[in-house]
């Protein structure tokens, strides 16, 4: 059926009833459930919004299949070196092995991860080095070229940190190992990021000695592998399931409680929240559940990583996460500063891009700001997305009745929900596999304690610290689910979408067309990058319009 999209002050009385009573009904159907710590999230998974029946067989054939590879891979196994790290390399019996197994070693790519890997939120252009990491030209004796200080390259801005603090306390589960740590990087003088010094906590005192690329091999691989198991918590509960998954729900929740079908927010936002219900859902239910792959797998295990949740909830507000904002706080924002991450240029093009396109499809309906003073609907969406009954969206205080003044507070909120349920959660969900389903590159779960001394170690000795085959077989099946490439790309619609508004849908066309555009140039731009270097997850023919995995 073709619904008539239009403001609801626009409609006569009889379809401002129809709309008073599907929003009745919609009332019914979506209501808050309240966890503790947690972002209010739907009760239950209503009807319009449970996966098809196809999607949920393809997520545990998906699973089936890598448990079976497993099965497959364990003669193998067996027969293997458990003192090699290579020993994973048998573990892809009916599985493609990640690329990433044969460069995981490099400090290039080590570097390059921080940057254009699934967590490319922490590298921070620095004009100070911190206090409690007392980084010195002494300890990088070896590292850095002759001649070269420290001081010298604050002063030049070739200095970047990454600091997991945000990870400090998270209870750990018994038996496993996590830190806190911070790592230190320099652009060389072919301007490549490279690691210089890493600290495997929060302070000289928890971590009395600093680890650098001048150390044993296998000592500088151990901190290095400290560093990528603690990316790999805070990348999978904090970047990814509360950031994206978590937060966003109750901006469809509330959409839902507030928006009937004819209005022109809930025509736009519901193909951009297909599944999220569900997949928030089965994520709590199982993913982050007791004895669940994230138990299982990660150091972290179901408490620290609801910990881990309930922490970020608690820092995280709206406006923080606008990339061009987390990028300028973070002193990345211009290219000349960090050349070569391909994440910002990549979400900065995709986020104006939604920017035009919410701008333009909404001014459709939106004429000027006294139409959004009039709606309502509109207005009651903003208290829901506010106040604490609602979804608590922190950061979009209201004191009023009246939420919304302006046409542009409006297509900047829409702006940011779409591009994080798009292409933010493409950056932290499409590379799952290639940077965790090889376990050497990120173990999720450590079993013996970080180094607190320089003492000789070798490879037995690390790879003693990693997962057995059972934990590593379900790591590998977990992310390889989560990995599945979408059949939903951004840009892609319902055969029914705006159909009542020929100026609507020709906003969407021109959407879809920069958004092909934009494809052809990441392709470009790629093609010229050695095959390594490549950035791929905010290619916008692979990214999901909406969180479905
Ligand atoms: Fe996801």
């Amino acid at each position: 059926m073709t619904v008539r999209i239009s403001l609801p002050q626009a409609d006569d009385a009889q379809d401002r009833y129809t709309r008073g009573r599907q929003l009745a009904a919609q009332r019914e159907l979506y209501d808050w459930d309240r966890r503790p710590g947690l972002p209010p999230l739907c009760k239950g998974v209503p009807a319009p919004e449970r996966f098809s029946r196809s999607s949920t067989e393809e997520m545990l054939g998906d699973a089936a299949d890598s448990i079976l590879s497993g099965a497959m891979s364990l003669i193998a196994w067996a027969r293997g070196k458990p003192t090699r790290l290579s020993h994973y390399d048998s573990l892809y019996a009916l599985r493609r092995r990640p690329s990433v197994s044969t460069d995981w070693m490099s400090d290039r790519e080590f570097a390059r991860q921080r940057m254009n890997g699934v967590n490319p939120f922490l590298i921070t252009s620095i004009a100070a080095l911190p206090d409690n990491f007392p980084v010195t030209d002494a300890i990088l004796r070896g590292v850095l070229p002759d001649g070269v200080t420290l001081a010298q390259l604050l002063g030049q801005g070739r200095l970047f940190i990454c600091d997991w603090k945000d990870l400090a306390g998270t209870p750990i589960v018994f038996g496993r190992f996590q830190v806190a740590p911070m790592a230190l990087f320099w652009l060389d003088d072919t301007r490549t990021l490279m690691p210089l010094a890493i600290q495997l906590g929060q302070s000289p005192a928890e971590a009395p000695v600093i680890f650098t690329p001048a150390d044993d091999k296998w000592l500088w691989l151990t901190a290095r592998s400290y560093v990528a198991n603690a990316d790999g918590s805070y990348h999978e509960i904090i970047a990814h399931l509360t950031r994206t998954h978590l937060v966003m729900e109750g901006v469809w929740v509330a959409a839902c409680r507030t928006l009937p079908p004819a209005h022109p927010l809930h025509e736009l936002l519901r193909p951009h929240f297909t599944g999220t219900i569900n997949i928030n859902d089965d994520a709590l239910g199982d993913l982050i559940a007791p004895g669940g792959p994230i138990d299982q797998t990660m150091s972290v295990g179901v408490d620290g990583g609801l910990w881990l949740a309930e922490q970020e909830y608690r820092r995280w507000r709206l406006q923080d996460w606008n990339p061009r904002a987390d990028l300028a706080r973070r002193g990345v924002l211009d290219p000349a500063v960090l050349p070569g991450y391909y994440y910002r240029d990549d979400a900065l093009m995709l986020f104006d891009m939604i920017g035009v396109y919410v701008s333009e499809l909404l001014g459709v309906f939106y004429r000027d700001d006294e139409d959004v003073r009039n709606d309502d609907e509109l207005q009651a969406w903003g208290r829901e997305l506010a106040h604490d009954e609602g979804a608590a969206i922190a950061g979009f205080a209201t004191d009023g009745e009246r939420v919304f003044e302006t046409r542009t507070e409006v297509f900047r909120l829409v702006q940011q929900v779409i591009y994080t349920v798009s292409a933010e959660h493409g950056a932290v969900n499409n590379g799952q596999w290639d940077q965790f389903g090889y376990i050497p590159n990120t173990p999720g779960a450590l079993f013996m304690p970080a180094p607190t001394s320089k003492h000789m170690t070798n490879e037995a000795r690390l790879a003693y610290a990693f997962p057995n085959f059972r934990t590593a077989v379900m790591q590998m099946a977990m992310v390889h689910m989560l990995s599945a490439p979408t059949l939903t790309p951004l840009g892609s619609y319902p055969d029914r979408f705006f159909t009542s508004s020929r100026p609507a849908e020709q906003a969407v066309d021109r959407f879809r067309s920069c958004l092909d555009d934009a494809t052809i140039a990441i392709e470009e731009r790629n093609s010229a990058l050695r095959t390594e270097d490549r950035y791929i997850y905010l290619t916008p023919s692979d990214v999901g319009r909406s969180i479905t995995i």
